[in-house]
């Protein structure tokens, strides 16, 4: 590392309770924080983890009404999920709490009380939009109306979503409040803004100036804002969940839940630390990483500090904050809304077992640079060309022939300058790994770790033991040998990765504890020592366990068409004379029978009160011809004949079609003679 820090804090953004955790959260997120923190464990750094769920805001709020239950039902059922999913994918926290605890609330109630005894809030009434009837505000995303830039029907009140413009509420044509469908009124109301821009220069100094290494995204992100010129901004809200603001003359106001949940960082070292957790925030000597997604920058690298500045009391502020781009599912943005995720607690429950074949596609695959998208078809193939035909086959053919020729006894190694070379080869991308790491570029870090594994795998097809066996058992002992030293240091090199392996492979080889210290050591296992019985590490994943998940996605697709589905707009008015044009009449089904060569078509053979007459409809998709004979349809008795497959057909039943397209035969509700007219 460039400074000598004495010890880090790494913190994860706190996800929202209201939904589970997916790869998106994960691929940004979680797991490159969970691979920092372990590899800086390995290195017997001073290290703490930190994580929570954000339990507060206005869509948890808006759920809870819509499931008639309360806001802390809602945080209750998701927090419990995501930190048990989180558990098992083996994200290592060393605390993982939630804003509705006691230590938070007392923590950003004396925060913000603080900065106010300061007089660091400028206190300002504005005009906000109130709904009469449900008797509270109303944020600004849940009123839509009409857009007054393209007129289309559905903008939000902070953005229209289909020109993008970004707008007020005030700026709807015909406002609605989203929930309820009131009309909002303007209301007077008073809040505490925080004044960003006695902060600018200070910003400036401490980003621009001082942390040119960010990542260029990051760095980008800030420089913009910063440009802009910054503004105050409101910390709190009128709302009945979220911590009650300190002061006098609040009541019904809350903190603004970006105001608080960043304070949960500290709350939470606190509840894993209540002696010793200011060393972590104040001490010049430690520092902070913040892995966050994109969507978090400006609240991590201008909000949040601005705030730490205003509180003082020697509040460090974070020396990196690296922040990934989105991921996407099969080429479409994920969205918890519309169910496009694959959520981790679904995952786990259906792979078992699985947890690092997740880590590993979502580590290779991280949006580091640009938005990524994750497939089950590239989930599969990194699983088993990768994972299976290069780490997992070189451990396994190194365990099998130790067994095979030693009885797995490991035999004494005499290296060569094959071996020597192998070993420096080890040494150098222990190295770059080692700084791949250190500047939070994952991808590249578990490329070269598998590169190890190829490492291995060349080695044995280069040696061939299985061939030297047959005359010299010296040197089948020495390559063995490095074979399972090779193992060891990928049991180390791969733990911040795939943890669940390493610990497996560990335990094959009869290690316990280990270091990134000894990484590149080519006498990890000792000379003489009895290995476990081989157990592979990755399994094959079968081309119908993938397609289970695809026909997942397709049924989700197929829903939420559904749920966009709205009746075609009204067609232009037409004068009544045109309707009675039309000659439609009810008719009983006397034959009904399936066309052949066409899966579509049944042709019936109706009683209209005249003569019989055949027409062909196209419904065979949606009943079988014996469920209408006897029944009577309505249908339109004066078209012109036209052929159908050869068919004459003389009229056209009526259905109705769902959006789904499946169609329903229009039947008169209580029988009707044959030949009547339908007006
Ligand atoms: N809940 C926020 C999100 O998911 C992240 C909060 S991060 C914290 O976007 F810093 F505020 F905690
Ligand atoms: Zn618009």
């Amino acid at each position: 590392m460039d400074k000598n820090f004495k010890r880090t804090l790494v913190t994860t953004a706190l996800p929202y309770a209201n939904g589970p955790v997916h790869i998106g959260h994960l691929a940004g997120v979680y797991v490159p924080a969970d691979i920092y923190t372990r590899f800086l464990r390995l290195r017997g750094e001073d290290v703490i983890m930190i994580g929570g769920s954000d339990e507060h805001g206005v869509p948890i709020t808006i759920r809870a009404r819509k499931e008639g239950i309360t806001p802390q039902d809602v945080v209750d059922r998701y927090h419990k999920i995501i930190k048990d999913s989180f558990e098992e994918l083996g994200i290592s926290f060393d605390v993982y709490s939630r804003t509705t605890s006691e230590t938070h609330s007392e923590t950003a109630s004396e925060f913000f009380r603080h900065i106010y005894d300061k007089g660091g809030f400028v206190e300002k009434s504005s005009m906000q939009l109130y709904d009469e009837g449900a008797g509270r505000f109303v944020a600004d995303r849940y009123v839509i109306g009409e857009c007054p830039v393209c007129h289309s029907p559905g903008a939000y009140g902070d953005q229209c979503e289909k020109c993008g413009s970004s707008l007020t509420p005030t700026d709807l044509i015909n406002p609605r409040c989203a929930e309820t469908g009131n009309v909002p009124v303007l209301k007077e109301t008073k809040h505490w803004y925080l004044p960003l821009e006695n902060y600018q220069k200070a910003l400036e100094e401490w980003i621009l100036d001082g942390h040119k290494e960010w990542k260029t995204n990051v760095y980008g992100q800030c420089k913009s804002w910063l440009d802009l010129g910054l503004q105050p901004r409101a910390v709190t809200r009128d709302l009945d969940w979220g911590i009650p603001v300190p002061v006098e003359g609040a009541d019904g106001k809350v903190l603004y839940v970006w105001f608080d949940a960043p304070i949960g960082y500290i709350s939470n070292t606190k509840e894993l630390l209540p002696d010793t957790w200011q060393k972590y925030w104040k001490d010049p000597e430690s520092r902070i990483i913040n892995f966050i997604g994109k969507d978090n920058i400006v609240f991590h690298c201008i909000i949040f500090p601005a705030m730490l500045m205003a509180y003082g009391d020697g509040y460090q502020l974070p020396d990196n904050v690296p922040s990934n781009e989105f991921l996407n599912l099969e080429g479409d943005k994920i969205s918890t809304s519309r169910n496009w995720a694959v959520w981790l607690h679904e995952y786990l429950r259906d792979f078992p077992g699985k947890q690092d074949v997740l880590r590993y596609v979502l580590t290779a695959n991280a949006p580091e640079t640009k938005d990524n998208d994750f497939t089950w078809g590239d989930f599969q193939q990194r699983n088993n060309s990768e994972l299976v035909a290069i780490l997992g086959n070189f451990v396994n053919r190194a365990m099998v022939l130790t067994h095979k020729y030693f009885d797995g006894v490991l035999p004494e190694a005499r290296p060569t300058e094959v071996e020597t070379a192998l070993t420096d080869e080890i040494l150098s991308l222990k190295a770059r790994i080692t700084e791949a790491l250190e500047t939070f570029h994952f991808r590249e870090a578990l490329k070269l770790a598998m590169d190890m594994a190829r490492a291995g795998n060349r080695y044995l097809q280069e040696t061939e033991p299985w061939k030297v066996a047959k005359t010299d058992m010296t040197r089948t002992a020495t390559i063995l040998n490095t074979a399972i030293q090779i193992c060891a240091n990928l049991a180390i090199v791969f733990e911040p990765f795939l943890p669940f392996m390493s610990a497996k492979l560990l335990k094959m080889l009869g290690g316990d504890t280990i270091t990134w210290d000894m990484l590149g050591c080519m006498d990890l296992v000792p000379a003489g020592a009895k290995l476990a019985q081989p157990e592979l590490l990755f399994e094959k994943i079968e081309d119908s366990t993938i397609q289970g998940q695809l026909d997942r996605l397709t049924r989700i697709k197929e829903e939420n068409k559904l749920a966009a589905w709205r009746p075609e707009p009204q067609q232009p008015d037409v004068p009544f004379d045109d309707f009675m044009k039309m000659d439609i009449r009810v008719g009983t089904v006397l034959e009904c029978e399936r066309v052949p060569k066409a899966d579509k078509l049944l042709r019936f053979l109706i009683d209209d009160g005249m003569e019989k007459r055949t027409i062909v409809s196209g419904i065979a998709k949606y009943y079988k011809p014996e469920d209408l004979t006897g029944k009577q349809v309505c249908f339109v008795a004066n078209f012109a004949p036209r052929k159908l497959k050869g068919i004459e057909s003389q009229g056209m039943i009526l259905s109705a079609q769902n959006p789904d397209g499946s169609l329903v035969v229009i039947t008169p509700s209580a029988p009707v003679t044959p030949g009547s007219q339908v007006k």
